[in-house]
């Protein structure tokens, strides 16, 4: 179970906790902060060989010890993992307190848990599961008053060898083992246990031991289990010879954005092909928009996506955040596609608003690093990003791969309609050389690791970029706020002058974005515009821009490329100078306070 804490600690880390049923009852542990505070609690012996335990990202109720899961019932009977949000938990706890039921968090949690040791009780005094698993029946009935979103675990005192998990809206996964079975909200947690798993479907819930399993939904149909073999190598999910995960996953690109390509071009060469669309050409050629949804850092690939499909597909796109849509009741053609991009494939934003999608009866993709995810599931085709397990909280090879994947979609539309055989067969050379070059410019390591020494006293950072760098210049401030607690903001370096130039002093300095193209010049004037007012400048640009002498304080070039993969190419350095600039802050650079890698809850 520690194991699998650790391995899912990026998920949430300001508390955890774990319960072991023993014959004297339920065993519980938990400590504030990481999970190796609780490891040092606990000892090498837990004591049992069967438990639950829990890794804790704060919704309701302060980060403390007593709100860490697992949460106990109050007559000490059932022990509850939960992850997601019970919304009618208000109402629920004050009918519970009035039963006589007490309680010692703040959480949600804590009342369904306490529902579940009511209706155990009461199911004796009725009567009414008259061979039937008591524990069982009672989880089952609690569950149909929850309103909000779950994915538990629950133990039972009276229940040897028995564990009881369900989910709606939040993440579970069946493990089946040799001699031993597991729960997981992701495949990653068990891997190193095994690799044949059960994605569970909402309103399933699965009653196991060691030996054995059974699924059955919430009104008690039986399921049949789907079970499916993560071909997932597990070093990738360990640090090798790496400081930190986001420094493994940053200098992983060039492989992992070679493995996005695999497989993924016409046999000549002219456009991409990809496996799981579901949609024939014909059916694509009617598309008359396309919409993207997701959050956070897949946000910004989206935008990357709207200037290339528009550029070179000629599709109008609109860039929607998936909490926006979900709520805003856009009016939509019917020609439109949906597309979710989500590197978890479980952010429940994302899914909300993918299912919104689908039941107004949009035909909806998917473009998703996880095999297997929600996301994946319940969309009517995808795009895999194969860009392997993606660890560290902010994102870095999983925002490449989507922006690759971006690149390859606009190609493949493109070449659906007016896109020529020749420009083409250009872009498919100039997505072939990418792996290379990013290689290339991961060699400046050093480099950028001087300049982020230089810089990283610094409270404020402008990102500016124009066209395809604008959502670089996002992704950039994204990174450097959330990992080394330094307010920044990404503009369209023109939009500058128009309020953020304010901000220019010789205390904010500014990372200007530039690539040799059409607006390469105009770049060059904002960045005269911070020169004059003394702000310093950190210059990313392609070879063979010409850069002024003395505009730039500092300058970190790529090589020169096709304008479709530019995206890609700039955001590696990008990625490097907020990742050094955290170190020199000494910040936790993979568990940055306050965030988690994938948030289930609205
Ligand atoms: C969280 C993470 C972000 C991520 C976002 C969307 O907020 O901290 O790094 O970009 O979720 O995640 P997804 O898995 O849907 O791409």
């Amino acid at each position: 179970m520690l194991e699998g804490l650790k391995r899912l600690e990026y998920r949430g880390y300001d508390s955890s906790g774990v319960a072991v049923w023993t014959e004297n009852g339920i065993k519980q542990t938990k400590r504030k902060g990481r999970v190796v505070e609780l490891e040092t609690a606990l000892g090498d012996d837990l004591g049992g060989t069967l438990g639950i335990s829990h890794t804790r990202w704060a919704t309701h109720g302060d980060v403390t010890a007593t709100n860490a899961h697992p949460h106990t019932s109050s007559d000490g009977k059932f022990a509850l993992v939960h992850n997601g949000v019970i919304e009618n938990y208000v109402g629920m706890k004050n009918f519970l307190i009035e039963k006589g039921y007490s309680f010692k968090s703040q959480t949600d949690s804590e009342a369904l848990c306490n529902l579940i040791a009511y209706h155990y009780t009461k199911e004796e005094e009725e009567q009414e599961s008259a061979g039937k698993n008591r524990f069982l029946e009672s989880v089952r009935k609690s569950l149909r008053h929850v309103e909000g979103t779950y994915g538990i675990a629950v133990i039972c005192t009276d229940y040897p060898g028995e564990l009881i998990g369900a989910r709606k809206g939040s993440p579970l996964i069946l493990g089946l083992g040799k001699g031993e079975n597991l729960l997981a909200s992701d495949v990653n947690a068990i891997t190193h246990c095994t690799q044949n798993v059960v994605y569970l479907n909402d309103n399933e819930v699965v009653h196991l031991s060691n030996d054995d399993f059974a699924i059955t939904t919430v009104s008690c149909q039986s399921v049949e289990a789907v079970i499916h073999q993560v071909d997932w190598d597990t070093s990738e999910t360990e640090l090798g010879d790496y400081k930190h995960f986001m420094e493994k996953e940053i200098f992983e690109q060039p492989t992992s954005l070679q493995n996005g390509m695999r497989g993924r071009f016409s046999d000549d060469a002219s456009t991409a092909v990809f496996g799981g669309l579901n949609l024939t050409p014909q059916e694509l050629r009617q598309i008359d928009r396309i919409l993207f949804l997701a959050c956070g850092t897949a946000w910004h690939s989206c935008l990357v996506a709207e200037y290339l499909i528009e550029r070179f597909a000629r599709i109008p796109v609109e860039v929607e955040y998936a909490s926006e849509f979900r709520y805003r009741n856009a009016p939509l053609d019917k020609n439109t596609l949906v597309v979710a991009i989500s590197q978890s494939g479980e952010t429940i934003d994302t899914l909300g608003a993918l299912r919104e999608a689908k039941r107004k009866g949009y035909r909806t993709l998917a473009i998703n690093n996880s095999v297997g995810s929600t996301i994946a599931r319940e969309s009517d085709g995808g795009i895999y990003q194969h860009a392997g397990p993606e660890i560290g909280v902010a994102s870095t090879k999983a925002f490449t791969s989507q922006i690759m994947i971006c690149a390859m979609l606009a190609l493949y539309l493109g070449r659906l309609r007016d896109l020529s055989y020749g420009d083409g067969v250009e872009i498919v050379k100039a997505l072939k050389k990418v792996p290379a070059q990013v290689e290339q410019i991961l060699e400046q390591n050093d480099h950028i690791a001087a300049i982020a020494k230089r810089y990283s006293k610094y409270e404020d950072c402008l990102f500016l970029g124009r066209q395809l760098m604008f959502p670089i210049a996002l992704e950039g401030a994204l990174k450097l706020k959330e990992i080394s607690y330094i307010h920044a903001e990404g503009y369209p370096a023109a939009e500058m002058k128009h309020g953020p130039i304010a901000l220019i002093s010789e205390e904010c300095p500014s990372v200007f974005l530039a690539t040799n193209g059409e607006t390469f010049h105009k770049s060059l004037a904002n960045a005269q515009e911070v020169k004059a007012r003394k702000g310093k400048i950190i210059c990313i640009a392609t070879e063979g821009c010409d850069i002024p002498e003395g505009l730039a304080d500092e300058t970190v070039l790529v090589p020169e490329a096709h304008e479709i993969v530019t995206p890609i190419l700039m955001s590696i350095p990008v990625q490097l100078l907020s990742y050094h600039v955290a170190l020199e802050r000494g910040c936790d650079v993979d568990k940055p306070r306050n965030l988690a890698k994938s948030v289930t809850v609205e």
